[in-house]
């Protein structure tokens, strides 16, 4: 773990055990942000407009088939700024641009344990979008809370 991780101030020490007792806060069970997760209708512009911008370089590229997208990550200290673009029009993210055009879709918030941290948010009554673990980009596991469920974001519990 990384000094420059960002921490949950309300977790002291970086006890192991702290993901597997899911009967605490939810809080606690997130060590990082994983990625900011951004719709984008070009994904080649977007990189460009990252780049000619921040000086933002593209990391990790990747076709996620099972998400119907395709990500490009640009790595900010330990965490990714995710830019995301359909690969077909029945994909979540083909739907948002059409309802919202571009913008922040997701947030993915890095856990120790997605299958652990994914209980804790049912045990909550939160509705979530998936109901088991499955593999992400980056051979990450994870899995999606529904943004009804807290605050109005879609939340992404990430485990690398
Ligand atoms: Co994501």
């Amino acid at each position: 773990m990384s000094p420059l991780s960002v921490r949950n101030p309300h977790e002291d020490d970086k006890n192991d055990e702290v993901s597997a007792d899911a009967g605490e806060t939810i809080g606690s069970l997130l060590t990082e942000i994983d990625h900011i997760a951004i719709a984008v209708n070009d994904l080649g512009a977007a990189i460009d407009n990252y780049r000619e911008t921040f000086g933002a370089i593209v990391e990790h590229r990747e076709v996620v088939d099972s998400d119907g997208v395709e990500e490009a990550l640009l790595k900010v200290a330990d965490s990714y700024i995710q830019l995301l673009t359909p690969t077909r029009d029945d994909s979540p993210v083909a739907k948002y641009l059409v309802n919202k055009g571009e913008g922040l879709h997701h947030v993915g918030y890095r856990v120790d344990d997605c299958a652990a941290a994914l209980e804790a948010v049912k045990a909550q009554g939160h509705r979530v979008l998936d109901e088991a673990p499955r593999p992400g980009s980056r051979g990450t596991t994870v899995a999606f809370v529904h943004p009804k469920a807290i605050c109005g974001t879609l939340i992404e519990l990430v485990e690398e």
